[in-house]
């Protein structure tokens, strides 16, 4: 009747807008992108860096890195053995994370590296590691969540779970709360996480976190968990005051990450694409520096300012409930692949 002929039109027109809203937040985000994550956005921006702001020392600290052995990773590794920390290097290949390790060594002349192997995206995996971690060290400063994957077709790790989402989120999730203990305990404890950019042009979803429903798009995956980062670091950062966290985006970075991932996007950009240390920078500014901390903990950083985690007029805020339904989630999905209490202490 008349009322389903409404009900319809209204379907269709919500989905229209929708459409509209997504295509609106693309070319801003796009514009915005140009201007600024290119590496002549870098450059303007790093006019106004304060150079003394890392004449720090932090030997005697600790910092562990995930996906270390490339890209962003590798040179946040470089900088902070440079200025004499510590440095954990979470990696998933050996004879990458050995080629790293050497090559930061001997760059850095610092000798306190070590490796740790650890695929990500393996969540049973990443509890048994961090469980060990805190059995065997008794303090770790700084953890750095860096590694990151876009896979783009459609995976399921061993323990069933949509293999981007394994990495992305629930990776850093179990990582992180594991670790907390142990940071608690330690010096000026913080965690970075390398978020995205990318993540602006997505609300966060909690209907569909294992992308079963709709048709699998690997770079919209990604920024659903790259928003799903911000969501976690603005939550945990009310629920742990003694640690001081952050998000970042890192501009756009000529690494085999995207080389490999977004292939035409780094064809057609790459003259404008930022170098791997350049892309670093903010991590490490996060990482070392007291300016960093002045800022509140569980902000979205760009180019050494926090900055807005939303776009103008994009309708990307989540209520309450919808933050709450996502850790919820999480949580559920974290202790699901907890390995026993028993297996853990032995
Ligand atoms: N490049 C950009 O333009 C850009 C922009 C925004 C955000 N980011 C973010 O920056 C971070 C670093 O990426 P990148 O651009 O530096 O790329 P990259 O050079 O390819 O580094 C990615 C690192 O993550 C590791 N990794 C991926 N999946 C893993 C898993 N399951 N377990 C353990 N390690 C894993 C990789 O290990 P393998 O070497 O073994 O593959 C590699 O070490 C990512 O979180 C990415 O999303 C990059």
């Amino acid at each position: 009747g008349p009322r389903q002929a409404v009900t319809r039109k209204q379907k269709s027109s919500f989905r229209l807008t929708l459409v509209q809203m997504s295509f609106y937040r693309n070319v801003v985000w796009f514009i915005k992108g140009m201007r600024e994550y290119t590496r002549a956005g870098y450059e303007s921006a790093s006019k106004h860096f304060v150079a003394k702001d890392l004449d720090v020392s932090v030997v005697g600290l600790s910092f562990m890195i995930t996906g270390a052995n490339s890209g962003i990773g590798k040179e946040t590794a470089l900088a902070i053995a440079k200025k004499g920390g510590t440095v954990h290097l979470v990696c998933r290949n050996k004879e990458r994370a050995e080629a790293a390790r050497e090559e930061i060594a001997r760059k850095s002349g610092n000798a306190e590296i070590y490796i740790h192997l650890l695929d990500l995206s393996e969540t049973r995996k990443v509890w048994e590691f961090a469980e060990a971690f805190k059995k065997e060290y008794s303090s770790l400063n700084v953890l750095i969540n860096n590694a990151g994957s876009m896979v783009n077709q459609r995976q399921l790790t061993s323990d069933g779970l949509e293999k981007n989402f394994a990495t992305n989120a629930l990776g850093v999730y179990v990582l992180t709360k594991c670790l907390i203990p142990l940071m608690e305990r330690s010096r000026d404890p913080r965690v970075v996480t390398v978020s995205s950019g990318g993540m602006l042009v997505k609300k966060l979803d909690t209907a569909d976190l294992q992308t079963e429903r709709v048709v699998f798009d690997g770079t919209m995956v990604y920024a659903q968990n790259k928003r799903q980062q911000v969501v976690m670091t603005e939550v945990l950062a009310k629920a742990h005051p003694k640690i001081h966290f952050s998000a970042m985006h890192p501009g756009w970075v000529d690494t085999p990450a995207v080389a490999t991932a977004m292939p035409q996007f780094h064809q057609l950009m790459q003259p404008r694409l930022r170098t791997p240390e350049q892309g670093a920078d903010t991590v490490v500014w996060l990482a070392l520096t007291h300016a960093a901390t002045a800022n509140a903990s569980g902000l979205f950083f760009q180019d050494r300012r926090a900055v807005s985690a939303h776009l103008p007029l994009a309708w990307t805020h989540s209520s309450q409930q919808e933050v709450q339904d996502f850790m919820a989630q999480l949580e559920t999905l974290a202790m699901s692949v907890r390995p026993s209490v028993s297996s853990v202490d032995t």
